[in-house]
């Protein structure tokens, strides 16, 4: 049984939905009292969001799910974003799966990708939130998935060989992320960051990051405490707060 403190005080279910991070914009701009804490799941997803305005495939199998967290201090939310992914990769851990993380937020497994979170800011008068949309391959047969991202990406089902609870896997994520959060509100990064860069595949590796508008190639050095990717580029140091690692490699 979930024990409550933070997370999961309002619980908003959908069999499916077009995306569960749009549905808590709604939820904000609408009068629906205080939505901190509040969490929505779905089976599916009709019109799911990656990050980057890319599309996030959301067929029935998968965890969707959005977190609603009221922020005091927005200038917290990139390294938030960032950390998130630390109580998911430990659920994907507990289940016996060598989980790591790629900058900022990406689930790989042996090389491949098996969910991602999409951190999101939205405000309504004085109040501001942080949507953490997390999705997740777990009964999903990744032979069905468009040719791009077939040889990209993999489920906790084909790692396992079975299907798994996706309901004990939400119950054990929450758990995890209600501990993070007391950690988190403590305003301990430093220890959240320690233990994010133990999992971290990124650090040390030679990294083309692409950006909105650029693309930076060079050493991933660190992670710094608002959450961004420090490159070594040439001569130069460089402070990336959002892009994609696409590339991801042993220095030779
Ligand atoms: C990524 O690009 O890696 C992030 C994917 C995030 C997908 C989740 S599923 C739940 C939530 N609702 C959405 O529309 N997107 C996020």
């Amino acid at each position: 049984m979930l024990k409550i403190k933070r997370i999961g005080k309002k619980i908003f279910y959908f069999d499916s939905i077009d995306s569960t991070n749009e549905f808590v914009k709604s939820l904000v701009v609408g009068d629906e009292g205080e939505v901190d804490g509040a969490i929505v799941i779905a089976n599916e997803q009709t019109k799911g969001k990656g990050r980057l305005k890319r599309r996030w495939l959301s067929g029935r199998g998968g965890i969707y799910i959005s977190l609603v967290l009221r922020q005091r201090d927005v200038r917290n939310v990139s390294v938030l974003n960032v950390l998130s992914a630390l109580p998911v990769a430990k659920s994907i851990k507990n289940l016996g799966l060598d989980c790591t993380i790629k900058w900022p937020n990406d689930f790989i497994i042996k090389g491949k990708k098996v969910g991602g979170i999409l951190g999101e800011l939205v405000s309504s008068g004085e109040k501001s939130y942080a949507i953490i949309g997390i999705g997740l391959n777990t009964n999903i047969d990744i032979s069905r998935f468009p040719g791009e991202f077939r040889n990209s990406t993999t489920s906790i089902k084909k790692e396992l060989g079975t299907d798994i609870s996706n309901n004990k896997l939400i119950e054990d994520l929450l758990k995890e992320y209600e501990s993070f959060f007391a950690e988190y509100e403590k305003g301990e990064y430093q220890e959240l960051l320690k233990k994010y860069k133990e999992l971290s595949v990124t650090l040390g590796k030679q990294v083309v990051v692409k950006c909105t508008d650029k693309t930076i190639e060079g050493l991933a050095l660190d992670i710094l405490t608002d959450g961004s990717l420090l490159v070594k580029a040439g001569a130069e140091e460089k402070k990336v707060l959002e892009g994609d690692v696409v590339e991801c490699r042993a220095l030779s």
